[in-house]
């Protein structure tokens, strides 16, 4: 007998530790890894349950979302498990219509174009409504159990809201942007409805076991630093304290962001996510210590043969550095047709890097 505590990781850290300790910005023994949309189409295994349901139903599926939350993470040993869910799942719940159709990408209907509409838009329960996203973090616990930290998620007001009001996916935002510059109460009145909905809905993927909070601002990109700042920064505010004060880090993921650092950091997210058009060394540089940085590899660089992939990994690393406060990710989500030995190639690459 001795009194050491027993742990399974003598050698060191921990996938779940490594992830939260680099996303408070302490020491590690290399970047933690994991990627977005890796619960996904890339992945044949992911396919194969597709089969059984639509998108959304699968969504609701507990036991179906849990096992393609843990498919990349048996195949990669990635140090996060990002929950499979979606970003539109709160709009449903707060009465849309919401569908997919193969190759045409989300359908919400019917799309709000007025003050009318907005007010049509309902608070949920998370537990009765969207009750089976707990479920399914549940059940990655009992597989995962402390090797890997759970990430659950939520859309930014504006990605949300962007979607509610196109009613499908958009390239230029023209609904959006009227009712946003056109008729800024009623915009206003929507992003606090979604705000209040989402909180709850975060907190109770934090009860059931969620480590870390990302915020998908995919979209928030699409607007000017000053626009960004006038419409968004009061609701994302609010959305960014309440999440934190749930006790775990927070994400906060803007693609397009080069021009958005330094607002986004004012905003007092733990992490903020770069793309691939961004310079670490620059994002440091501007942002200084006050938040850890998460990317940026370019998603269609995996489109290139291994060595080459493992080449733009080390040089991303590179980027990077050895300060702490890097989580490696990619610049957005894997894209579908990804080659798995590129993922692979990816997360080997930076699980070498790591200190014996
Ligand atoms: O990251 C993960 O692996 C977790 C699961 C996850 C999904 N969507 C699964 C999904 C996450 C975190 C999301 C977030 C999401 N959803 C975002 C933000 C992410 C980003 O890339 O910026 C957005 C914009 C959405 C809305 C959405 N859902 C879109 C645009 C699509 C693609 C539509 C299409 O068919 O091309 C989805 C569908 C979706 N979400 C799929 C997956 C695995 C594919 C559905 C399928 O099986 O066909």
């Amino acid at each position: 007998m001795t009194d050491q505590p027993k742990t399974d990781h003598p050698e060191g850290l921990s996938g779940r530790e490594r992830m939260l300790r680099a996303a408070r910005r302490q020491p590690v023994d290399g970047p933690p890894v994991w990627i977005m949309r890796q619960a996904g189409r890339y992945l044949p295994e992911y396919h194969e349950i597709r089969q059984l349901g639509s998108f959304m139903e699968t969504c609701r599926h507990a036991e179906r979302a849990a096992e393609i939350t843990c498919q990349p993470i048996r195949r990669f040993g990635m140090d996060a498990a990002v929950i499979f869910s979606d970003i539109l799942v709160p709009a449903e719940a707060m009465g849309m219509d919401v569908s997919f159709e193969e190759g045409k990408g989300p359908r919400v209907q019917p799309a709000l174009r007025s003050r009318a509409d907005v007010d049509r838009l309902h608070a949920f329960d998370p537990e009765e409504d969207t009750g089976f996203l707990a479920d399914a973090i549940r059940r990655v616990r009992k597989e995962v159990g402390a090797e890997q930290a759970i990430i659950g998620f939520c859309g930014a007001p504006f990605t949300t809201a962007s979607y509610m009001i196109e009613g499908q996916s958009s390239r230029n935002f023209e609904n959006t942007k009227a009712m946003l510059h056109g008729d800024p109460e009623t915009f206003r009145e929507l992003l606090d409805k979604i705000v209040d909905a989402l909180i709850p809905y975060l907190g109770m993927q934090v009860d059931a076991g969620a480590d870390v909070l990302q915020i998908f601002d995919s979209w928030g990109g699409a607007l000017s630093a000053a626009t960004y700042r006038e419409s968004l920064f009061p609701p994302m505010e609010r959305l960014v304290c309440a999440t934190k004060a749930l006790g775990c880090p927070v994400i906060l993921y803007v693609n397009g962001d080069s021009h958005l650092l330094e607002l986004l950091a004012d905003l007092g997210p733990d992490v903020i996510g770069i793309d691939w058009r961004v310079d670490p060394t620059d994002a440091r540089a501007r942002i200084g210590d006050r938040t850890a940085l998460q990317g940026n590899l370019d998603p269609s660089a995996l489109f290139a043969p291994a060595e080459t992939v493992v080449r733009m990994t080390e040089e991303t690393l590179d980027r990077f550095g050895d300060a702490p406060g890097h989580i490696f990710n990619l610049g957005s989500g894997v894209l579908p047709k990804t080659p798995v030995e590129c993922v692979q190639a990816v997360i080997e690459t930076v699980q070498r890097r790591r200190n014996p």
